[in-house]
């Protein structure tokens, strides 16, 4: 091919596909709320598979609920090049996080068939699912169970605020994706890249169209369930009380004071906290919340994890508490070669980079386990995400995507003489 692949990249067409996806869950104030296997989640996924059948571009989706469109290779027998991320968001998210990787991926696939590119290894766009973990927890499931690295039945047995389990979700989704092929699960990867925004600050400060990540910092994730007894607010007295919620925040603030470090590197968080009956009158019974810890230094970060079972004990007074660990991830870092082949296609396209590590948590941590992965960011709009004001440049998503195209098709060609 004597021009790059990223000469083909249509930026309308980008730009338009994103505007779509964004209609699917809209929320009223400019956001997306698409929840993993809810109906705008099928229904985003059916839009992918569609736009994939205009060009031709085979769809299939595996017993996990990932989804693949995928450009045949001239060697079928050499494993394929996968790029993607997620579609699924969080109830508050915003219109780029995820989507615009799988829709830089499908972006790809146009531009290889616009340029009459025939590449030697199949190059798949995926979406995976479940990458935000906000119905089900943990999240990742998708690329989890394809990588191996999480049992498919234990993630089908999962079970959402409501009592519904993935496979009772993924049931009922079938009915907006019955047209879509079945494949197995895995499967051999050349490779694979992620494109996502950086979801931080860092390259809109530097003024950075492009970041080739150096990797992935680490995460634990529990679920602390206390269990006391209800009771009524007026008649029942304080000695005889066994108040879940007032258990439950003394072990939150005493995990904010045990985890807090003046460096300001590890990251707390508490983001839901349920509480039954969540009566005003009656004393509560029982109170969950989860608990999202990470911090770049895997060691540190195991110390830190080991200091969340015994503060919340000593915070129990009177009530009983179970804590679960759900996730435990060390921080990695991705292979020299692959950052340095998207740092040598932005150099080619003049496209400043910068590399830089990621604090989210993304499903190329999961395919990095099983095959040589990379990702590129782009800026978001003051680091703003998971919130419904996220926003990104055009240009910047545009020149994330010529970066892509150039390194997939690079890759495609990859030892296939
Ligand atoms: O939580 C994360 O880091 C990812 O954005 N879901
Ligand atoms: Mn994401
Ligand atoms: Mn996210």
């Amino acid at each position: 091919m004597s021009d790059r692949l990223s000469a083909h990249v249509k930026p309308e067409r980008l730009l338009a596909r994103l505007q779509a996806m964004a209609r699917i869950g809209a929320t009223p104030r400019g956001g997306v709320n698409r929840q993993a296997l809810s109906a705008e989640d099928a229904a985003a996924q059916a839009q992918l598979a569609a736009w994939g059948a205009e060009r031709g571009l085979a769809a299939s989706r595996d017993a996990a609920g990932n989804l693949f469109v995928r450009l045949a290779g001239a060697r079928p027998g050499l494993a394929p090049v996968l790029s993607g991320s997620h579609l699924d968001s969080q109830p508050t998210g915003g219109r780029f996080d995820g989507v615009y990787g799988v829709l830089a991926a499908f972006e790809v696939l146009e531009a290889m068939r616009d340029a009459g590119f025939a590449p030697a290894r199949a190059v798949e766009a995926v979406a995976w699912m479940n990458e935000e973990g906000s119905r089900f927890a943990p999240g990742m499931m998708g690329s989890a169970v394809f990588a191996g690295e999480r049992p498919l039945q234990a993630v089908l047995d999962t079970r959402d605020a409501d009592g519904v389990s993935v496979a009772e979700a993924l049931a009922a989704c079938e009915p907006a994706l019955a047209h879509v092929p079945r494949r197995g699960l895995g499967g051999a990867v050349h490779a694979f890249v992620e494109a996502h925004i950086e979801q931080g600050p860092v390259l809109e400060r530097e003024g950075m169209p492009v970041g080739v990540v150096t990797g992935i910092q680490g995460k634990h994730t529990f679920r602390v369930t206390v269990q006391g007894e209800a009771a009524h607010a007026g008649t029942s007295r304080r000695a005889e009380r066994r108040d879940a919620l007032l258990a439950a925040t003394a072990m939150v603030q005493a995990l904010a004071a045990v985890l807090h470090d003046q460096a300001d590197v590890a990251r707390f968080t508490v983001g839901r906290f349920e509480v039954s009956p969540n009566a005003p009158s009656v004393v509560a019974s029982r109170a969950v919340f989860s608990i999202d810890l990470r911090h770049p230094d895997s060691a540190t970060l195991r110390a830190l994890g080991e200091r969340v079972r015994p503060v919340c004990e000593a915070h129990a007074g009177p009530c009983e508490v179970s804590v679960e660990r759900l996730s435990a991830a060390d921080s990695l870092t991705f292979p020299d070669a692959m950052r340095a082949r998207l740092a040598s296609a932005a150099r080619k396209l003049g496209i400043p980079h910068l590399a830089l590590p990621s604090a989210a948590g993304h499903d190329a941590r999961y395919l990095h386990a099983m095959c040589p992965a990379a990702m590129i960011f782009v800026p978001c709009r003051a680091g703003i995400t998971h919130n419904e004001a996220e926003h990104a440049e055009p240009a910047d998503l545009v020149a994330g995507t010529r970066v892509l195209a150039d390194v997939l098709a690079g890759l495609a060609q990859e030892d296939a003489a």
